[in-house]
């Protein structure tokens, strides 16, 4: 109903909340090609052109974050056109997201092999671009299209992807009105901005997914990252264990106290749910930290 769920056939982009203003539309054909330029963002889209700095410097310690979405796809193929980075520690990285969680797929870096193709699995990814402490590269253009062939394993989504900077706390719950639907696997992401050097703490500071409370079982789950790129560290970390979390109840101190305490550039989280039974979801608080 209304924006929260997309069920299938629907072929019209939907943005989150804090897409960016450049994002541009094709008129003739709705939600099947959208470009962007702008440093992250989520692209719901048959096809789609991100082009960051193009034929320009970046500057140092760039991030950016886009969610790729190509609704009830099996997966979505790449083609790095073209790129100037700083290789190999500045690069484009694709991501793949499952219902088990994000795996790394590829990573662009070397501009020698452009155009390089590069398939990720999956209806939805995520396309990180980080740049180090040193300025000596130039953006890229990265297009993509869905495979034809769909999956309806998964038939229900919200993508939410924004960025944060000043002092307030800020809270999210997802979904805004419970419970959240069966079948359903839905990103929430938010980062600092590119230009900022700080970093974003967040608390998870409640979970009630659908479980069996005697055995601990999860029948739903989220599965939470940190994103902290640069040489010294491993880009996507997994905050919560390999199977997932689904109640507070389960999440011990310190690492729930009240809730998830992490510092990173970004920060992303799925919820991922089985065909039957549902519950109230989650909600989170978070800062810009200077
Ligand atoms: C998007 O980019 C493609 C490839 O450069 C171009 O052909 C198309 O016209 C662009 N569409 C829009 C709406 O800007
Ligand atoms: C991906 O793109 C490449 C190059 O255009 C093409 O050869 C390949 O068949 C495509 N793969 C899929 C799964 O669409
Ligand atoms: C879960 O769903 C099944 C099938 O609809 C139902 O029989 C069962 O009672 C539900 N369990 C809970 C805890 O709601
Ligand atoms: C997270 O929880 C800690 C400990 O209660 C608190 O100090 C901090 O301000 C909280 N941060 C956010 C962003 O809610």
């Amino acid at each position: 109903m209304e924006a929260r769920v997309a069920i299938c056939l629907i072929a019209v982009a939907i943005f989150g909340q804090t897409q960016a203003a450049t994002v541009k539309h094709n008129k003739a054909a709705s939600a099947r090609f959208v470009n962007t330029t702008s440093c992250g963002g989520l692209i719901t889209a048959e096809e789609g052109l991100i082009e960051y700095k193009l034929d320009a410097n970046y500057g140092k310690d760039e991030r950016c974050i886009w969610t790729i979405r190509t609704p009830l796809r099996t997966g979505i193929n790449f083609t790095m056109n073209r790129m100037g980075f700083e290789a190999p520690l500045d690069g484009v990285k694709l991501w793949s997201i499952s219902k088990y969680g994000i795996s790394r797929a590829h990573y662009f870096s070397d501009w020698t092999d452009t155009p390089e193709d590069a398939y990720v699995d999956s209806t939805v990814a995520i396309v990180t671009f980080h740049s180090i402490f040193s300025i000596q590269g130039q953006g890229f253009s990265l297009s993509f299209k869905a495979t034809p062939d769909t999956d309806y394993n998964l038939k229900y989504y919200q993508d939410y992807n924004k960025k944060i900077s000043g002092d307030e706390v800020v809270s999210f719950r997802y979904p805004e009105n419970a419970p959240y639907r069966n079948l359903e696997l839905s990103t929430f992401i938010v980062s600092r901005h590119t230009e900022d050097q700080g970093q974003i703490e967040f608390n998870l500071t409640s979970l009630e997914l659908d479980y069996e409370p005697f055995v601990g079982e999860c029948h739903d789950v989220i599965h939470a990252y940190y994103y902290r790129s640069g040489i010294s560290y491993n880009d996507l970390s997994r905050i919560t264990p390999l199977e997932g979390v689904c109640h507070t109840s389960q999440v011990e101190p310190p690492i729930y106290h009240p809730g998830y305490l992490q510092k990173a550039d970004a920060i992303i989280i799925l919820l991922t749910s089985d065909e039957q039974n549902t519950s109230e979801g989650y909600e989170v608080s978070y800062k810009y930290v200077n």
